[in-house]
Order: C-alpha cells, then sequence, then structure tokens
C-alpha cells in the first residue's frame, strides 16, 4: 500500500506536499515565522498564488534539518472539483519517487479518496517483462491527528484498477481465453463472487453459435465466463454486465494491417473491466444483483476461420451472414447478451466493448461512447461518474438504421457502411437485447491509451470500473 495515515510523525520525509488554494496561502505550524517568511518572499518572485497548475518546490531548514516542500497550487477554493485535485496532484508528483508527508492547513482541500487513488496510479508500472524493474515508489503519509477514516473504498477500487490495467497491459501470448478465465477465477476467490467457466462443448451444446464461429480458428481455444453476485436475493432485478472479450483481434480473413493489429490485445479490455466490476461490487457488498458474461476467444486465421460470406447461427435463433469477419466482437456479444437474458434471467444489460474503429474516430480518448434503448439509465450513468475522470458522450441509436442490418441471404448482417459505424454496430447489438434495458459502453477509445494523456499513462487506463460500480451502488438508494 502506498498511502498511509499516520498520527504521530516519526521519519524524516524525503519532501513534503503542501496544498494551497489561491491567494489563501496557509503553513503548518512547524514551519518558522522566518521561513514563511521566507517562503512568502520567494512566491512573490516567483509570481506564485497557488493557481491551478501551478507548482512550487523550495527547501529550507528548520531546526537544522534540511525540508522541501512542494506547495501545490489547486485554484479558488470555490472551483476545486476532485479532478482539478486528481490532475494537480498526479502532475507535481507523476515523476517523484521517495517518503512523503502530504498536509494541508485547511481541511477544504483534504480529500483522503483522491491521495489514496493517486498514490496507486503514480506507482503503477506494468513492468513484468522488463529486466530492470521498477524499484522506486512514492509513498505518501497524510498526517491524522484529527482520526480521519481510512478511505477504504478508494483504496480498494485502485487496487481493482490495478489489477483491470495489468490483464489489459499482458499480451495475449499470455492472456488467453483459458488465462482470463483462470485470472476471473482468483479475482472470484479473492473478493467473493461465485464463478463458473463453460468450455467450448458447453456452449455448443447451448447454441453460442456465433460466438463459438469467432473462435473457431485459433490454437487457445473459448471459454464462457459467468460470474455472479447476488447482494439482494429478495429481488428479481439483476444486471447483467457483458464484457467483450477477444483476447486477440486479427480481423480473422478481413485481416487487419499490422499497424491496426498492434494494440490488438486490448479487445479483451471489456472483459477485464467487467471482472474488476464484479470485484469491487463483491468486496464492498452492494445490495442488487449483479452478473458478468464473458465470452472468451481469439480472432485468428487459420484453416478453420469463419468467412466472409458464410452464415452462421446465434443462441437468439437469428441467423447472421459474415460480411467482414472483423466485424467479430458485437458476434461474441450477441451470444452473450442472450445467455444473460434467457439463462441467467437478467432484467437490464450493459455491455462494455472495444467495438468499433468508429466510436474512437469519433470521441478520441476523451470519451467514451454509450448507445442505449432508455435515456434515463444513461443520464443515470453520467452522474454517477461525476467524481471520476471517467467521461461519456451519448452517440445514437437510429430506427433507419435498421434496413442496413437487411441480408440477402440470412436475417441479419454483421457489418454495414463504414458511415455511422458505431451505431450501426450498436443497432445489431440491439436485436439481441429483447427489448431489455441496456446500454452499450463502446470503449474503443478509453481503454488503453496509445501516448498518454494529463492522468492516463500510456497502455490500459482502467477506466469505466469506477463509474459503473457507482452507478451499480446508487441502486442502493
Ligand atoms: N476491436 C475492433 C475495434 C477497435 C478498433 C478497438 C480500434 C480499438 C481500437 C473491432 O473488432 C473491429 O475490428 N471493428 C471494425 C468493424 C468493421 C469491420 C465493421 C472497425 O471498427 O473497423
Ligand atoms: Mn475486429
Ligand atoms: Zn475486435
Amino acid at each position: 500500500m502506498y498511502f498511509q495515515m499516520i498520527s504521530k510523525i516519526q521519519k524524516n520525509y524525503d519532501k513534503t506536499i503542501s496544498l494551497l488554494a489561491e491567494n489563501e496561502i496557509a503553513f503548518c505550524s512547524c514551519v518558522s515565522k522566518q521561513n514563511q517568511d521566507m517562503i512568502t518572499k520567494i512566491f512573490q518572485k516567483k509570481k506564485f498564488s497557488a493557481k491551478e497548475g501551478e507548482v512550487c518546490e523550495i527547501s529550507f531548514l528548520e531546526n537544522e534539518n534540511l525540508c522541501t516542500t512542494i506547495f501545490i497550487g489547486l485554484g479558488k477554493k470555490e472551483d476545486l472539483t476532485k479532478n482539478i485535485l486528481r490532475e494537480s496532484l498526479y502532475s507535481a508528483l507523476e515523476k517523484e519517487t521517495g517518503h512523503f508527508l502530504i498536509s494541508s492547513e485547511d481541511p477544504d482541500l483534504i480529500d483522503l479518496d483522491i491521495f489514496a487513488e493517486i498514490a496507486e496510479h503514480i506507482n503503477y508500472d506494468f513492468d513484468k517483462y522488463k529486466s530492470k524493474k521498477k524499484d522506486k515508489f512514492l509513498y505518501l503519509d497524510f498526517y491524522n491527528p484529527n482520526q480521519l477514516k481510512f478511505p477504504q473504498e478508494s483504496q480498494i477500487l485502485s487496487e481493482i484498477s490495478s489489477i483491470v490495467r495489468n490483464l489489459i497491459n499482458e499480451p495475449a501470448a499470455y492472456m488467453t481465453p483459458d488465462r482470463l478465465s483462470i485470472e476471473a477465477q482468483i479475482c472470484s476467490e479473492k473478493y467473493g463472487f461465485e464463478i463458473e467457466i463453460l468450455d467450448e462443448h458447453k456452449a455448443d451444446s447451448l447454441g453460442m453459435k456465433a460466438f463459438l464461429a469467432v473462435g473457431r480458428a485459433a490454437f487457445d481455444r473459448p471459454k464462457v465466463i459467468v460470474m455472479r453476485y447476488l447482494g439482494n436475493p429478495h429481488s428479481k432485478e439483476k444486471t447483467a454486465l457483458i464484457g467483450k472479450g477477444v483476447c486477440y483481434d486479427t480481423g480473422g480473413l478481413s485481416l487487419k494491417p499490422t499497424s491496426s493489429m498492434l494494440n490488438m490485445k486490448d479487445d479483451m479490455s471489456g472483459a477485464a473491466t467487467v471482472i474488476g466490476i464484479m470485484s469491487a461490487v463483491a468486496q464492498n457488498k452492494i445490495k442488487h444483483n449483479v452478473i458478468g458474461v464473458i465470452a472468451a476467444c481469439e480472432n485468428a486465421i487459420g484453416p478453420n476461420a469463419y468467412r466472409p460470406g458464410d452464415v452462421i447461427g446465434s443462441l437468439n435463433g437469428k441467423t447472421i451472414e459474415v460480411t467482414n469477419t472483423d466485424a467479430e466482437g458485437r458476434l461474441t456479444l450477441a451470444d452473450a447478451l442472450t445467455y444473460s437474458i434467457r439463462i441467467e434471467k437478467a432484467t437490464e444489460l450493459i455491455d462494455i466493448a472495444t467495438l468499433t474503429g468508429a466510436m474512437y474516430m469519433a470521441l478520441g480518448s476523451e470519451a467514451c461512447g454509450v448507445i442505449t434503448n432508455t435515456p434515463s439509465l444513461y443520464e443515470k450513468l453520467v452522474k454517477a461518474s461525476e467524481n471520476w475522470r471517467e467521461e461519456f458522450w451519448q452517440m445514437p441509436l437510429f430506427k433507419n438504421q435498421k434496413k442496413s442490418l437487411k441480408s440477402s441471404i440470412a436475417d441479419i448482417k454483421n457489418s454495414g457502411p463504414r458511415q455511422a459505424g458505431a451505431s450501426f454496430a450498436a443497432k445489431f447489438l440491439e436485436e439481441f437485447v429483447e427489448e431489455k434495458p441496456w446500454l452499450h459502453l463502446d470503449v474503443a477509445g478509453t481503454c488503453f491509451s496509445e501516448e498518454g494523456d494529463s492522468y492516463y499513462k500510456k497502455g490500459a487506463t482502467g477506466q469505466l470500473l469506477r463509474s459503473v460500480y457507482t452507478y451499480l451502488k446508487d441502486k442502493e438508494l
């Protein structure tokens, strides 16, 4: 654990962090009057007034000890949000290591949830495959004479977020459907939810033909991962989280060029996020029934691959003309949706999927695209995401697009024109939701940061875990 609360200052810290609101400079009582005057002069000289984004590091002698303090400006107190605090701390401390004491004279600037989150976030590094591992970490100690409670929930979400990121960052050679199901099993034991793994024979006997067509050519065999947590057994309400679990997406015979394939290990981000949400919901004993369903497979090429032009069946009974084998996610999700409704009796559906390049092009990495048949669910999700650095943006579900689903040889086809491709994908999924309230979350742009940004490092971001968890928790209200 990188965040701690201490009741006594016992060691010499590498640095002290001091949080300041704009034009409200206050010093810790442990700083001598003389030093306060000196620091105030340095602030004036550097024109530091604690505006948002301003950082000033000063070293001074205090009782013959050399003290270094990073003063972090947070802007006007009345404008301060969790996101400003989160990003300010991240950008000021991102490159720091050592033991730091975090303090503020102003209780309004103290946010233990963010301190715990930021400590875990800054220290995260996927270095499993590097010969030289990260060996220096940042430890944040918060001086807590007022006996504030440890931010347990934030700490758990942070730890689970790192698990989710690891699952996504693992190359596909390791994170196979089988491995993913083992990881889900480990989480089920650690956090306390039920799990069942269906092998391809079981999936076949149920009739999951669309899903199995996608996974057919791969050496690593498909698996269905079903997770159950009944937090309110007297209620019939049950939310199913359906995670796209394509462990690698070559595009199949509609093969992707190398540059588009490079990050396709992240095509199981939805699945990883669902495992994370199940863990968080179970660990925090949320009073709502939640299940997670992942149809995990690899979209590979080989002599046995499904082809453009093939007609395949589905668990729902609808026949599908495969017009593009790279539109595989929606085929796996179709069967996972039907499974959730018919076998697990889900009353509400949330799918999380790296579904379309079109959504990525439309929203970039700024927001997760949401498409729904029940707009009030979108409003609830946005409310749940308020304090997290996870943005959502609603995209349309067009009535008219139903025509584009028509196939001349089967009930529907799996790909349409390039225009409005994200909405088309949702239109396809709508064929399988059986009029249940449904949120489709297309995370193609937000699950993985290609370059890193003001808060997320290069690689898996772990986004959505916290918002969807909060959405489910809010059902208790
Ligand atoms: N996994 C991809 C979508 C994707 C693209 C995720 C970029 C993350 C980054 C999905 O399976 C896919 O290939 N979609 C196709 C659909 C098309 C063939 C209709 C796409 O978006 O190009
Ligand atoms: Mn694809
Ligand atoms: Zn895909």
